[in-house]
């Protein structure tokens, strides 16, 4: 069996959550799996590997993979969070939400200016998030390298938020 293929096995799909009308894709059955776990992390490490000086990941889902994925490189990590949770100095970026606005946030000093970025988080929707994350990096003068995704919701094409500045890899598509 492929890699995308063992993936979809272990991903259950929950109509009408968390609201009517989502199809919540729950892939916490992945991380049961210790051979499948350490197989998507390398194939993520491998595909970026020499290309980026450090991962980001972003809170709270994007934490799991990112971090091994940046020990497998051997660079830095650093926690993209959600606001009102990093003490100071930090740096900010806000997004819209369909309802309001949100914020990422880092700890001032923890990118450094010119470093290639991967920006990694296990779902891209809208794109919203990602491309928060992409300004923060950019806010800190350094350059959003690549990006990856367990999953990508191709109908709410977020890509094209993102697409334009860096490659966007994602292991599971739904259409
Ligand atoms: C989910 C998911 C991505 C984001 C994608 O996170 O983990 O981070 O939404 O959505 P977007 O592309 O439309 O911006 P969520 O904010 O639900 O929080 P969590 O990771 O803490 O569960
Ligand atoms: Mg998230």
């Amino acid at each position: 069996m492929n890699l995308q293929k063992k993936i979809e096995s272990h991903i259950r799909i929950v109509e009408g959550f968390p609201k009517e009308g989502i199809s919540f894709k729950d892939f916490s059955g992945v991380f049961q799996n210790a051979e499948l776990s350490k197989e998507i992390i390398e194939t993520f490490a491998d595909h970026v590997r020499g290309e980026v000086d450090l991962v980001c990941g972003i809170e709270s889902r994007g934490f799991i993979f990112g971090f091994p994925i940046a020990l497998a490189l051997n660079v830095p990590f650093v926690m993209v969070r959600k606001q009102g949770k990093l003490p100071p100095p930090i740096v900010s970026a806000s997004y819209e939400l369909e309802y309001g606005e949100a914020t990422l946030e880092i700890v001032e000093g923890q990118i450094p200016a010119g470093a290639r970025v991967l920006i990694h988080d296990d779902v891209l929707a809208t794109g919203g998030t990602a491309a928060a994350c992409s300004e923060l990096v950019k806010k800190v003068g350094a350059i959003p390298a690549s990006y990856s995704f367990l999953v990508e919701l191709d109908f709410l094409n977020g890509r094209s938020k993102i697409e334009s500045e860096a490659e966007v890899f994602s292991l599971i598509h739904y259409q």
